[in-house]
C-alpha cells in the first residue's frame, strides 16, 4: 500500500511536521510512503481551455495543456492507495 502526503505549508514548517509525521506512522503500519512538498513542484494556474474535460470524456485519459509537473504530480495521485493533503489557513 502506498500513502502519498503533499503539504502546502511553509516549507519545514507545521503542515510539513503534521505530514511527515501522519506519513511515518503509516509507515509503522508497514505502507509505502511519499512526501511532497508542492511548492517544490512548477504547478501553473489553469486557463480554462477545457482540454481535460473533454479529453476525460472523449476516453482520451488526463490532457493538460500546461507544459509543467502536473503530470507528474497526477499520476503520483493516481499510483497512490492513500492520499494525506495537508493546507494551512492564511
Ligand atoms: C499571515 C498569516 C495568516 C494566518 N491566517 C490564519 C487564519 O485566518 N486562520 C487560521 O486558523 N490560522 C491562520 N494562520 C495560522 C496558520 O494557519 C498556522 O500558523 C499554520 O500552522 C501555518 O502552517 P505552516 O507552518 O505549515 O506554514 C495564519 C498565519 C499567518 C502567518
Amino acid at each position: 500500500m502506498k500513502i502519498l502526503g503533499i503539504s502546502l505549508g511553509t516549507k519545514n514548517g507545521n503542515n510539513d511536521t503534521m505530514c511527515r509525521v501522519a506519513l511515518e506512522e503509516c509507515q509503522k503500519l508497514g505502507a509505502d510512503i511519499e512526501f511532497i512538498h508542492l511548492f517544490d513542484w512548477d504547478i501553473q494556474t489553469c486557463t480554462g481551455c477545457v482540454a481535460c474535460s473533454r479529453g476525460l470524456v472523449m476516453g482520451k485519459g488526463m490532457i493538460c495543456t500546461r507544459k509543467d509537473d502536473y503530470k507528474a504530480l497526477y499520476e503520483k495521485i493516481v499510483e497512490a492507495d492513500g492520499l494525506l493533503v495537508v493546507d494551512p489557513i492564511y
